[in-house]
């Protein structure tokens, strides 16, 4: 069972102790420099082991998701007021979004000590049992990946939640006997990037359920140059937004792409990022004003090229892609939805006018009927 408890806080110069994600399915090994910079998902190489040194621990350096935080500052504070534990919380959204480091925020405003686990590591009963049994009054669990938790456990959680308690069954046949086990009262934290994929008993245990949204561009240049701080590495407001407009919406990846333009600035340039250099380095590594990587142009060339601008199935898209379908559906899909590239529309997937343009194709007036 792997899990990461805040009793050592993890130092800025010690190596990441956060479990790696898993591959997600679908995820390729390792693709073209573009694409690889693009995932949101947590990367396994090194640089990415840095994270933790830039990960916000307050509330004042978690920027943008302002009714996030609005609504989190006043659970808090009610909670701290009344000397209760905070709710049950469940985050939900795309990866890279900031539902591990809110978990952990939420830990230190609260003055308490956070576990950090995933769904997956805790497949077998005694494993969440142990993690139960082990809480001290107001302690926050992090779980993460939730909708993958095995039926067990759910059951296990399901009365921990609710009436912080632990039914166990002991004994076999005609002498088992039900025994009830009093926990402390925590705060689960909950995070998914399939909210949809939770059994509604789980999700309405939860008091409070949010939805982490895409950044803005100005909220990612913010983020860029409070990370180049943390590097001393310079930065232009400028070269910042170059670099924030290109990436997804997503700060794991507005870090990731400075991380990479901080290298081509001290090879090829005097080390100072400016508009230009960062905006050469990123065309050499293949990401696209727009921060599209080479499976989204992909899927966007197949609806418009072969099938005139869809609907098309999901999955044809998934296959003239190489990628799974819920990869698309979890990680490409809500990006070129926020920006307005595609719709989802119950007979299949269509490209929107925008997206004709940014292939530097016409949109045929049908496409426009389509849509309305
Ligand atoms: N609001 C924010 N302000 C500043 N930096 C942020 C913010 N949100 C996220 N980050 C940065 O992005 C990185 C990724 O965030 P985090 O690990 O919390 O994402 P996640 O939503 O848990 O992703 P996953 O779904 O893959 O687990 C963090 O290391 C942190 O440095
Ligand atoms: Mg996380």
């Amino acid at each position: 069972m792997a899990i990461i408890s805040s009793k050592k806080q993890p130092q800025p110069s010690e190596p990441d102790k956060e479990p790696r994600h898993r591959k997600k399915p679908g995820q390729k090994p390792s693709g073209e420099s573009g694409e690889k910079l693009l995932q949101p998902q947590a990367a396994t190489d090194e640089q990415d082991n840095k994270e933790e040194g830039i990960r916000p621990h307050q509330f004042a350096d978690y920027i943008g998701q302002k009714d996030l935080k609005d609504v989190l500052d006043i659970a808090i504070k009610a909670a701290k007021s009344r000397g209760e534990v905070l709710d049950h919380l469940l985050l939900y959204g795309p990866p890279g979004l900031g539902k591990t480091t809110m978990a952990m925020i939420l830990a230190s405003e609260m003055g308490v000590n956070y576990k950090i686990t995933s769904a997956p590591a805790l497949e077998r009963p005694r494993d969440i049992m142990g993690l139960l049994v082990n809480l001290k009054p107001g302690d926050i669990i992090f779980i993460d990946e939730i909708h993958r938790l095995s039926r067990m456990t759910e059951e296990i959680l399901y009365p921990a939640m609710e009436d912080y308690r632990l039914d166990i069954t002991v004994g076999k046949g005609s002498s088992a006997r039900t025994r009830s086990i009093p926990l402390s009262k925590f705060t689960l934290v909950g995070a998914t990037t399939r909210v949809g994929a939770l059994t509604s008993p789980l999700r309405d245990r939860f008091g409070l359920i949010q939805k982490l949204r895409f950044y803005e561009v100005e909220e990612l240049c913010e983020i860029v140059l409070r990370t180049a701080k943390l590097l001393k590495t310079d930065v232009t407001k400028d070269g910042a937004t170059e670099i924030a407009r290109r990436a997804r919406g997503t700060p794991r990846i507005a870090n990731r792409l400075l991380k990479r333009v901080r290298d081509y600035a001290e090879v090829k340039s005097c080390g100072e990022i400016n508009e230009s250099v960062a905006a050469e380095a990123l065309q050499l590594f293949q990401v696209d004003p727009c921060g599209l990587d080479w499976t989204d142009r992909t899927m966007l060339s197949v609806i418009v090229e072969q099938f005139n601008g869809g609907p098309v199935g999901l999955d044809t898209v998934a296959a003239a892609t190489g990628e799974d379908t819920q990869t698309i559906e979890e990680v490409y899909e809500p990006y070129l939805m926020q920006i307005g590239y595609l719709q989802r529309t119950p007979r299949g997937r269509v490209a929107t006018p925008a997206a004709y343009k940014h292939l530097g194709f016409k949109p045929p007036s049908e496409q426009l009927s389509l849509l309305s």
